[in-house]
């Protein structure tokens, strides 16, 4: 990797032993540029959460990207590249009273709340921070639903950013999260509206907001269509321009710049016809790097294909390595007939949301990354899908 100073080379393409991930960082390179333009006058906090490969915070950052944590421990992965704490955004509404510590005290300043019980633990462990209020926005169903936990409604907003000012605290934003894998542009309307209408009323008080944060939810693209990132610019835009006054506005995209990015190499260990249907066991399934298969009820179709390549398809039911029912990643996968034990299956689109969420359940390794540059890998485009 030449272009980016201080990242290792790291573009062989050697395959190791399966499960394997393999993340091109140039097409994470290449999200963020297209995010980033359609978003013009956005800052872009990745949300680390969906994959803190050290890989992949380093070129982030090297591209003039900021970061969103929940907890300190995010933290300390982002402070060991060098990344500046005061930029970075403390968006979990909840958090342990030390990791609030921790983090104030390296230099995070802006706080997620969506209860009175946040406030008064920022007031004793962040005393003057920014605040930064939780709107719910559930409206619309995502992709893959990730809402419904946090957020309060306008009013409720409103009485927390005046109990932020009563201890001390900073009314300094507000914000709301669409839902992960969110395929309706227009979704941002309606909590920027909300937004605004919080605006209205805390100025009647004379509190004005400085910030708006858009949230994640930006989709990437598995089998099927997503309306391209220019649509989420213009709903985005139009709201932004129906706020009382202007803010900074800030998003925290997590899958959109590395899901696509990702491809899952994994082993078939074992073949089985069960009442009539093919089935393909793999050394990766829902507990061991594909959680969102069991998260979304098999919904999340990725992009699959296989080291035979032939030309008579047959449907499996692609499941993975335990003896548990639970972490099957597929039901109707379109694979090679003649697929057998000791091929591979590549999935497309699993650069977000796999190993954070992998155990060891069963006793089954959990994937290695391995990040490449100047290689083209399979995408989501040229990948044969299922279904
Ligand atoms: C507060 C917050 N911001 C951003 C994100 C990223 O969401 P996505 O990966 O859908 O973009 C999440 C995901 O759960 C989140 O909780």
């Amino acid at each position: 990797m030449d272009h980016l100073d201080g990242l290792p080379l790291t573009s062989s393409p050697t395959p190791g032993p399966t499960p394997e991930l393999v993340i091109d960082l140039d097409r994470v390179a290449a999200a963020y540029r297209g995010l980033t333009g359609a978003l013009p006058g956005v800052a872009v906090h990745y949300a680390m959460k969906c994959n803190p490969h050290p890989e992949i915070l380093a070129l982030l950052q090297a591209l003039g990207c900021r970061f969103e944590i929940a907890s300190a421990a995010e933290l300390d992965a982002l402070t060991a590249i060098g990344h500046d704490p005061a930029q970075v955004l403390s968006s979990n509404p909840v958090k342990p009273l030390a990791h609030i510590v921790r983090q104030h005290a390296a230099g995070v300043w802006r706080f997620a709340v969506d209860c009175e019980d946040e406030l008064d633990k920022l007031a004793v462990a962040a005393p003057g921070a920014a605040v930064v209020v939780r709107l719910a926005a559930h409206q619309i169903r995502s992709g893959v639903p990730s809402e419904g936990k946090f957020g309060v409604d306008v009013d409720t907003a409103v009485t927390l950013m005046l109990a932020a000012r009563e201890r001390g605290l900073r009314p300094y934003g507000a914000a709301f999260h669409v839902g992960s894998q969110m395929l309706l542009p227009h979704a941002w309307r309606a909590p920027l509206r909300a937004v605004g209408t919080v605006m209205y009323k805390l100025a009647a008080e004379d509190v004005f907001l400085q910030m708006v944060n858009l949230g994640g939810g930006f989709p990437a693209k598995y089998a099927g269509k997503t309306p391209p990132p220019a649509e989420y610019g213009a709903a985005i835009a139009a709201g932004l321009a129906g706020l009382p006054y202007p803010v900074a506005a800030v998003c925290e995209p997590g899958r959109a710049l590395v899901a696509e990015a990702g491809r899952l190499r994994a082993t078939v260990i074992g073949t089985a016809v069960r009442g009539g249907r093919r089935w393909a066991h793999l050394d990766v399934g829902a507990f061991n790097g594909l959680m969102e298969s069991l998260e979304t009820g098999n919904q999340l179709r990725f992009p699959v294909s296989d080291s035979r390549g032939s030309a008579r398809r047959e449907r499996f039911c692609l499941t993975g390595p335990t003896c548990d029912s639970q972490d099957t990643i597929m039901f109707d996968a379109e694979l090679s007939a003649d697929l057998r034990t000791g091929d591979e299956v590549y999935l497309g689109s699993t650069g977000a949301y796999t190993t954070v969420y992998a155990s060891r359940f069963n006793g089954f390794d959990v994937p290695r990354v391995r990040c490449v540059t100047g290689v083209a890998i399979e995408t989501s485009d040229d990948a044969a899908y299922c279904g």
